[in-house]
C-alpha cells in the first residue's frame, strides 16, 4: 500500500526490447521506498509481460483508459505524481508525447503530469538520428521534459551505435537526482547548455607497468556529471582512470595522462558553457618514459626519477576562454588554512568557482560523502556541509547557472 508521504513515481514503458531493463529500474525505486505505477503501452507487454509488472510495483498495472473508469485513471495517475519516467522510450512515444496525442493510459497521464517528466530514450540509431526524432526530442526540452541521451552500445541484434538505453542504476540516479530538486526540477535550468567536467586522476607513467598517480575515486566528478544531466545539460565527461559505469546521457571520453587530460578538455571546451575541472591533475610527470620495464640491479641504489611539470589547465582555459562567458569551475584539496589559501589559489588560477575540500587521511578521497566551501570571483562565499557528493554538485550547478551569459 502507498504511504502517504512516499514520492509517487509513474514508470511509463515503451514497446522496445530494452523494456526488461525497466524492471531493474522499477525495483531501485521500490527498494529504495518509492510508489510505483507501472503504465505500459499495450506494445511493451509484448516484451515483458504485465504480471512482472504488477508484481514487481506491487500495484495494478493497466495499458488503456477503460480499466477502472470510476477511478478516472487517464487524469488521476498524472495529476498524483512527483515524478515520470518513460524508460525505453521509443520513437513512436518521443512523437505523441511532443504532438500531444493521448491514446492510450501511458500518452494520456504524459497529458495530465504536471510533476517533472525523465524520457530515456532506446531505439536504433537511424531511428535517433532521423530529422523527426530529433525534432520531437527538441520540442520536448523546449517544454521542460528531461530526456537523456541514448547511450552508445550494443543494440538489438548484431548492431551497435547510439540508441542504447542506459544502465538502469544511472537512470534512477538521474531520476533521484530530479526528485531531489523536488517542483522546481520541472524547470531544467541547464537545458540547452554544453557543460563539460573532469573527473578521476591522471597517471603519468614511468615506464609499461608503472605510473604516478593519486588517491582520486572520480566520484564527485561524476556526481557533478550526473546532477548536471538531471538539470538538462548536454555532459562531456572527460574521465582519467576512474572504473566508474558512464553516467546515463553523458558523452564519456576517456584519458589517461595530464596531457591527454588537456586535449580533450580544449576540444571539448569550444563551444561549452560551462566546464568543471574536478579531476585531480598530477602536477609533475616523469621526464623519461622507460620503453621496457625498469629492473632492479642487484647491489646498486634506484636511479632518481626527474620530473617536469605538467601544463595547468584551469589556469589556461581560465586566461583564454574559448567563448566569451564561459563559466569555469576548479577544485582545490587543501590541508591547512583551508580558506586563505583557496582564495590565493582562485586568484592564481583565474577561475570564476573554486570548490574547496579540506582533505586528510580519510576525508573526501573514495569516500561517498564531502563537505567544502565554494569561493567566487566576485568575493562570495557559499558553504556546503558534510554530505553526499551529489549534493555538493548541486550546489556548484545551482551557483553555475545565474552566471550562465
Ligand atoms: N589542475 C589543472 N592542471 C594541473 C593541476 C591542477 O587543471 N596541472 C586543476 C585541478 O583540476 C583543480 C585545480 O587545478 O581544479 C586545483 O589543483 P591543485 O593541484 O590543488 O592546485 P595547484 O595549483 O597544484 O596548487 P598546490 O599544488 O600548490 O596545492
Amino acid at each position: 500500500m502507498e504511504k502517504p508521504d512516499q514520492p509517487k513515481v509513474v514508470l511509463g514503458v515503451g514497446g522496445g526490447i530494452a523494456a526488461y531493463k525497466a524492471c531493474e529500474l522499477l525495483r531501485r525505486f521500490t527498494e529504495s521506498g518509492h510508489a510505483v505505477r507501472v503504465v505500459p503501452t499495450a506494445s511493451a507487454l509484448h516484451f515483458v509481460g504485465e504480471a512482472t509488472w504488477s508484481g514487481l510495483s506491487g500495484n495494478p498495472v493497466s495499458t488503456e483508459v477503460w480499466d477502472a473508469v470510476h477511478e478516472v485513471p487517464h487524469v488521476r495517475i498524472g495529476q498524483g505524481a512527483d515524478l515520470v519516467v518513460v524508460a525505453p522510450a521509443t520513437a513512436d512515444l518521443l512523437a505523441k508525447a511532443a504532438h500531444g496525442l493521448a491514446d492510450d493510459l501511458l500518452t494520456n497521464t504524459l497529458l495530465t503530469a504536471r510533476c517533472p517528466v525523465v524520457f530515456a530514450p532506446a531505439m536504433h540509431t537511424e531511428m535517433w538520428e532521423h530529422p523527426a526524432t530529433q525534432e520531437n526530442v527538441a520540442t520536448l526540452r523546449r517544454r521542460g521534459a528531461l530526456v537523456i541521451e541514448p547511450a552508445v552500445g550494443r543494440l538489438t541484434g548484431v548492431d551497435t551505435g547510439k540508441g542504447r538505453l542506459p544502465e538502469p542504476a544511472e537512470i534512477f540516479e538521474v531520476c533521484r537526482g530530479v526528485l531531489a530538486r523536488g517542483p522546481e526540477a520541472a524547470r531544467a535550468d541547464l537545458a540547452g547548455r554544453h557543460v563539460v567536467v573532469s573527473a578521476g586522476g591522471t597517471r603519468e607513467p614511468l615506464d609499461p607497468v608503472r605510473f604516478l598517480g593519486n588517491r582520486s575515486s572520480g566520484k564527485q566528478g561524476y556526481a557533478l556529471a550526473r546532477t548536471a544531466v538531471a538539470r538538462g545539460a548536454r555532459v562531456t565527461l572527460i574521465a582519467a582512470n576512474s572504473g566508474l559505469p558512464d553516467p546515463a546521457g553523458a558523452d564519456v571520453v576517456r584519458v589517461g595522462t595530464a596531457v591527454e587530460l588537456r586535449e580533450a578538455v580544449l576540444e571539448a571546451a569550444v563551444d561549452a558553457d560551462a566546464v568543471v575541472m574536478a579531476a585531480a591533475v598530477a602536477d609533475f610527470r616523469p621526464v623519461q618514459y622507460a620503453q621496457g620495464k625498469i629492473k632492479k640491479k642487484d647491489g646498486q641504489e634506484p636511479a632518481p626519477v626527474d620530473l617536469t611539470r605538467n601544463p595547468d589547465i584551469l589556469a589556461e582555459i581560465s586566461a583564454s576562454r574559448a567563448r566569451p562567458g564561459q563559466i569555469i569551475v576548479g577544485f582545490a584539496a587543501e590541508t591547512d588554512d583551508v580558506l586563505a589559501n583557496g582564495r590565493a589559489k582562485l586568484a592564481r588560477k583565474g577561475c570564476d568557482l573554486l570548490v574547496v575540500n579540506e582533505v586528510g587521511e580519510r576525508r573526501t578521497f573514495g569516500s561517498e560523502q564531502n563537505e567544502a566551501v565554494v569561493l567566487a570571483a566576485d568575493g562570495t562565499e557559499t558553504s556546503v556541509p558534510y554530505g553526499p557528493k551529489e549534493a555538493l554538485a548541486d550546489t556548484v550547478w545551482s551557483l553555475v547557472a545565474p552566471r550562465l551569459a
